[in-house]
C-alpha cells in the first residue's frame, strides 16, 4: 500500500459528506492513493455505491456510516463506530457542509441549528476526538473544508460566512499546536465548485449567471487540498483565479467591502 512518505498499515482516511461534491472527490483520489476510507454522509444508498465502485476500482476497504451530522453525539458515535471496527485513522476530511437560504427572523430555529452543528459543532468535535489516534501514530492529515467565502465580505447568507470563518481561523490555531506532533491542518478554501451545493441551497438560478472561468471541478479542489496538506501549508485556496480575487479584495477599505457583501444578495 502506498501511504505517501509513511507506512502506516491499514490506514483509514474518514471523509464526511463523501455522498457528492468534493466530499466524492477526496473519497476518489484518497482511495486511488491507498487509504481504506470511511465515508460518512446521511444518504446511505449513495454511500454504498461509492463504496463498491471504489473497493472494485482500488481494491480498498471502504466502510460506510450513515449519519445526520446536525444531530447532538454525532461524532461520539463516528468515533465508536471506528473503535468497534478497530480502523487505524490518520486521515480526518472534514468536509460535510451547506448553506441555508433563508432570512435570520424568519429562519427556524431547527434549520439554524443545523447548520450550526454540522459546520461548526461536528468540525470541532471530530478533530477534538480523531486527532488524538492520530497522534498515537505521531502522523496525521486534517483538512477541514472552509470557503473563499471566508475571506471575502460578509454577504447576506447569514451565517455561512461566518461558520466557514470560523472553520478557517480554527483550523490554523489547531495546525500551530498539532504540527509538532506530525499532524499537518489545513483550511481548504474552495471558490465556486461543480457539485449539489447551489441545488441545495436552491440558488442554482443566480449562480448560472456566474461565468465558466470561475468554476472549479471537485477533482481539482481536492488535489489541490490534499497536496496543501502534504506539503503542510494550513490555508489552501484552490485555483488561480480564486486565489487574486481574495488577495484584491481583501486589500479594499472595509466599508467598501461592506457594501460589496451586500450587493451579494442569495436572496435575489
Ligand atoms: N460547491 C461550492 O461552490 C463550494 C464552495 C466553497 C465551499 N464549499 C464547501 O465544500 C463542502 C462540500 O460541499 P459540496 O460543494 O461538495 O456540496 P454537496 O455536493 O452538496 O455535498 C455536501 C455533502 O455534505 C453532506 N451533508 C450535508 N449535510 C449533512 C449532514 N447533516 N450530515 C452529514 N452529511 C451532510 C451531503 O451528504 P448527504 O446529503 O447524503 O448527507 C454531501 O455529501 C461544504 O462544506 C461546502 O460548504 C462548497
Amino acid at each position: 500500500m502506498q501511504v505517501n512518505s509513511v507506512q502506516i498499515k491499514n490506514a483509514t482516511a474518514i471523509v464526511t459528506g463523501a455522498s457528492s461534491g468534493i466530499g466524492l472527490a477526496f473519497a476518489s483520489l484518497l482511495a486511488q492513493k491507498g487509504y481504506n476510507l470511511l465515508l460518512i454522509a446521511r444518504n446511505i444508498n449513495k454511500l454504498n455505491d461509492l463504496a463498491k465502485t471504489l473497493s472494485t476500482q482500488y481494491d480498498t476497504q471502504c466502510n460506510v456510516l450513515s449519519i445526520d451530522l446536525s444531530e447532538e453525539n454525532a461524532s461520539k458515535k463516528v468515533l465508536e463506530y471506528i473503535i468497534t471496527n478497530n480502523l487505524n485513522i490518520s486521515v480526518l476530511i472534514n468536509n460535510a457542509g451547506f448553506s441555508g437560504n433563508y432570512k435570520f427572523l424568519e429562519a427556524d430555529w431547527s434549520q439554524l441549528s443545523k447548520e450550526l452543528n454540522v459546520m461548526s459543532i461536528a468540525v470541532t468535535e471530530l478533530c477534538y476526538l480523531i486527532a488524538p489516534l492520530m497522534e498515537k501514530n505521531s502522523w496525521g492529515r486534517i483538512i477541514n473544508v472552509s470557503s473563499g467565502a471566508a475571506y471575502l465580505p460578509p454577504t447576506q447568507s447569514l451565517l455561512y460566512t461566518g461558520l466557514k470563518s470560523y472553520v478557517l481561523n480554527f483550523s490554523q490555531s489547531l495546525d500551530m499546536e498539532l504540527k509538532p506532533k506530525g499532524i499537518n491542518v489545513t483550511a481548504l478554501c474552495p471558490g465556486f465548485t461543480r457539485s449539489e451545493f447551489h441545488n441545495t441551497m436552491g440558488t442554482n438560478k443566480q449562480v448560472s449567471k456566474v461565468p465558466n472561468f470561475l468554476w472549479q471541478a471537485p477533482d481539482q479542489v481536492a488535489l489541490e487540498g490534499w497536496h496543501a496538506v502534504m506539503k503542510g501549508h494550513p490555508v489552501c485556496i484552490p485555483g488561480l483565479i480564486n486565489k487574486i480575487i481574495i488577495s484584491t479584495s481583501r486589500h479594499l477599505p472595509l466599508n467598501l467591502q461592506y457594501n460589496l457583501g451586500k450587493l451579494m444578495n442569495p436572496f435575489k
